[in-house]
């Protein structure tokens, strides 16, 4: 665990997801009056569900600069953008179709693509949204889940690719929960590069997970939230006592 990670541990879940969605709104509006806009990279999967909930009513609806902000995916799973397993999918409709306009800038992953064609349409996409010869743009928050094995975005157990560290999206197969396998997801140098992380944790069958991730050697082979270690950004975890309850040092036991 770095020096710049918080973890935040909760015994109830609203309360979790209020403290993300005013972590989200307080990093628009300091990105905003910054730098002019809010570059945020979103996840899928089911823990975000009820925070992207909250952004779509007020109050966060109406304190989010929607106009000023610039999604992004972590990742995405090759299907269509309307597939009940699309993360894109799951956002508009969560979140997007409830905004009175919409954002300033969306940067969709095109599931409907093969993997390799999407990846390499991403990657120019995010120099594009990156501007003045840059790779990537620095995101001011990638919102993060963790699997049970450990993985993040689609970074998942195993060696890791020479591409995983020289491209900024990649193809990727990987068995998930009888999820969608094929995939695109963005890489660690791309993550690390961002200003803050939010990891949303939850539930019993995380524990493990958590535990070595954050207390446990480094083996960012075998954890690939390990993985996520940003140079100068700052690592927020909310997580649940249920995700919470192997850790040993991080709740003062243990000596
Ligand atoms: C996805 C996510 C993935 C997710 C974890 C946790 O495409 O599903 O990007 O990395 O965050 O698999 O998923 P849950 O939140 O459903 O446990």
């Amino acid at each position: 665990m770095t020096g710049k990670t918080v973890v935040l541990i909760f015994d109830d879940l609203p309360g979790l997801y209020d403290v993300a969605a005013e972590r989200l709104v307080y990093l628009a509006k300091k990105a905003v009056a910054g730098r002019g806009r809010f570059c945020l990279a979103l996840s899928g999967g089911g823990t975000p569900r009820p925070l992207f909930e909250r952004l779509a009513r007020p109050p966060y609806l109406d304190q989010l600069p929607w106009s000023q902000v610039a999604l992004f995916w972590g990742d995405e799973r090759c299907v269509p953008p309307d597939h009940p397993e699309s993360s894109f999918g799951q956002f508009n409709q969560l979140v997007l179709a409830h905004l009175p306009a919409p954002p300033g800038q969306v940067y969709r992953i095109r599931g409907e693509w093969e993997p390799a064609a999407a990846a390499a349409d991403y990657t120019e996409q995010l120099q594009q949204a990156a501007g003045s010869g840059q790779p990537w743009p620095r995101f001011d928050l990638a919102l993060l889940g963790m699997g049970e094995d450990g993985h993040v975005a689609s970074l998942f157990p195993g060696p890791m690719s020479e591409t995983e560290s020289s491209r900024p999206a990649i193809a990727v197969t990987a068995e998930y929960a009888g999820r969608p396998a094929r995939r695109v997801t963005l890489t660690p140098p791309v993550f690390n590069d961002a200003r803050h992380i939010l990891f949303l944790v939850t539930g019993a069958g995380k524990a493990e997970a958590l535990a070595a991730v954050l207390e446990g050697p480094p083996d960012p082979a075998r954890w690939p939230a390990q993985r996520i270690r940003p140079a100068q950004g700052l690592v927020m975890w909310l997580v649940d006592e249920t995700a919470a309850r192997s850790l040993r040092q991080l709740r003062g036991e243990g000596g």
